[in-house]
């Protein structure tokens, strides 16, 4: 493994307002976590880059953050799984300081009711969609720049039906804490986020949660009595970023479900 050295940790403020004028690439950006994380960084001045598949969500994502006065903001539809897509979002938005992954789809199904190729899109897109990632930013970012994944309270707290989409997110947090290893010697960060159940479409899909009344109703169960709001779960990738000395780290958020 290299140990060169090819750049000094820069010292910056830790705080989410240091990042007003970096720039931000958001793969997964078009709705829930991704995009209350476009939300915060356009109100603190950061720029910002949308990736996601769906065009019509995505244009309506950017059109939302342009409402802030001043906003920089763009979008790219494509495949986040993709490198080469990756580096062609990283060009056009460069230069790039900070990359957030949320991309990730919740693969279920029972052991015994699920082959294999009803997950596998799912869980190799989350694995090397991440991998994929890294390696179109490593290249490219600067000393100081740091990667974010996603992953969730189910590694911990297990349920039934999802193993696969578990080992998926087992995964990214072994990737995180390996790359942060590989990529410190460039000074480039890598951390993961352990999201709860956050509010987010995702979330009231999987749930089957129909509207505001029944997200309401399942969060009493929680200790704290509700979900995480997008924008709270959102709020630890800015600390993640901000914040210089922060790598190799899986950040919790979930409202301490996994102490319930
Ligand atoms: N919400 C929760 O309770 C919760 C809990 C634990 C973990 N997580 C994880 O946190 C992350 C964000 O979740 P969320 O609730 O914010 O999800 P969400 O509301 O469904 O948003 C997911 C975003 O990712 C994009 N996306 C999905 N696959 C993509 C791909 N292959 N390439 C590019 N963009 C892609 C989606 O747009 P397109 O479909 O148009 O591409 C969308 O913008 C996910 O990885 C999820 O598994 C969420």
């Amino acid at each position: 493994m290299s140990t060169t050295t090819l750049a000094p940790m820069p010292v910056t403020s830790p705080l989410p307002s240091a990042l007003e004028g970096r720039t931000v690439l958001i793969v997964g950006g078009s709705s829930g976590i991704g995009l209350a994380a476009g939300a915060l960084l356009t109100s603190v001045g950061a720029r910002v880059a949308l990736l996601a598949r769906d065009p019509a969500r995505l244009a309506a994502a950017v059109d939302r953050l342009r409402t802030t006065p001043g906003a920089s903001v763009t979008g790219v539809a494509g495949d986040g799984t993709a490198e080469d897509v990756l580096e062609q979002a990283l060009d056009q938005a460069a230069p790039v300081d900070h990359v957030l992954v949320t991309a990730g789809a919740l693969s279920t199904g029972a052991l015994l009711d699920t082959p294999r190729d009803q997950v596998r899109e799912a869980v190799e897109g989350r694995i090397w969609g991440a991998y994929a990632t890294a390696r179109a930013a490593a290249r490219r970012l600067p000393a100081g720049g740091s990667i974010t994944f996603s992953s969730g309270h189910y590694l911990t707290r297990p349920i039934p039906g999802a193993s696969a989409a578990i080992a998926s997110i087992g995964a990214i947090e072994g990737l995180t804490r390996a790359l942060a290893v590989e990529l410190a010697p460039r000074r480039l960060r890598v951390n993961a986020i352990r999201f709860g159940v956050v509010d987010t479409p995702l979330a009231r899909g999987a749930l089957g949660l129909a509207d505001d009344t029944a997200v309401a109703a399942a969060g009493q169960g929680t200790p704290l009595g509700r979900f995480a709001t997008a924008e709270e779960a959102a709020s630890a990738a800015l600390f993640l970023m901000a914040n210089n000395i922060m790598t190799g780290t899986v950040v919790t958020v979930d409202g301490g479900q996994a102490l319930a």
